[in-house]
């Protein structure tokens, strides 16, 4: 696991779109694996910009979305699905046929089997963007999820909701399941690059770098792998 360390929030952006971009300019048909949340919204911030800018194509990148919420239909203001298109598919030339996210209104199983199976057909993930939660969860694979774990239905545990309020009107409106890609899917990917900002992660943190692997804490299911890159700012650095 390769630590960067910079300065702050805004850093941390450059840094992730810097990392990215030269993945997808130098990689034929690249299949990108992508995070909503606060975290990763300056890193997309900087990959519109560049496009705008630089004019970087996205006409041979396909992108996978790691989770929605269950019972959120994709046009809804909260959907993961609106998230992605505000933050960065709006802005940038990705074919429409080409986003994936999970449908949180399909039946459920079924939408998990496709899910994957998709993930398979395109060759799967070249490189996946994770933020993390307080409790170390990637993706929504909350504390005790197994490692081997495919994309999978969850009941979000409730300082998941909580965390997640700050983007509803009030804390009943915070859906109380969602769909995810499991840990054994993210394990499958050929490198990711973890976000990781501010003082509420820095525990978190902490517990990754410690290195100490336990299904309790989902993030450590990182340290099976051999390409992760680690982004982090000074505040969420300062218990290290
Ligand atoms: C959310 C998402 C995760 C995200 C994490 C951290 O629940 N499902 O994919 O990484 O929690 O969110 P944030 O970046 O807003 O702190």
């Amino acid at each position: 696991m390769k630590l960067i360390q910079v300065e702050d929030y805004q850093d941390m952006g450059k840094k992730a779109a810097e990392i990215i971009l030269d993945r997808v300019r130098n990689t034929e048909n690249i299949v990108l694996g992508l995070a909503t949340g606060g975290t990763p919204i300056s890193t997309y911030e900087n990959i519109v910009q560049d496009h705008q800018t630089n004019g970087t194509s996205y006409q041979h990148v396909t992108s996978f979305n790691l989770d929605e919420y269950i019972g959120v239909r994709p046009d809804h203001p909260n959907s993961y699905h609106t998230f992605m298109y505000k933050h960065l598919f709006h802005h940038i030339n990705i074919p429409q046929e080409k986003i994936f996210l999970p449908n949180g209104m399909a039946e459920q199983q079924q939408e998990c089997r496709d899910y994957e199976q998709r993930i398979r057909e395109h060759g799967g993930i070249d490189l996946q963007v994770l933020g993390i939660g307080e409790n170390g969860h990637i993706g929504f694979n909350e504390p005790g999820t197994a490692f081997d774990s495919t994309t999978h239905v969850v009941d979000l545990a409730e300082s998941t909701r909580q965390a997640n309020a700050r983007f509803f009107e009030s804390m009943e409106d915070v859906p109380k399941q969602a769909i995810t890609m499991g840990i054994g899917s993210i394990l499958r990917s050929k490198e990711i690059l973890l976000l990781i900002a501010g003082e509420a992660k820095s525990k978190a943190l902490a517990q990754l770098l410690d290195k100490q692997v336990d299904e309790q804490f989902p993030a450590s299911a990182l340290h099976h792998h051999a390409n992760v890159t680690v982004i982090a700012d000074k505040a969420a650095l300062q218990h290290t």
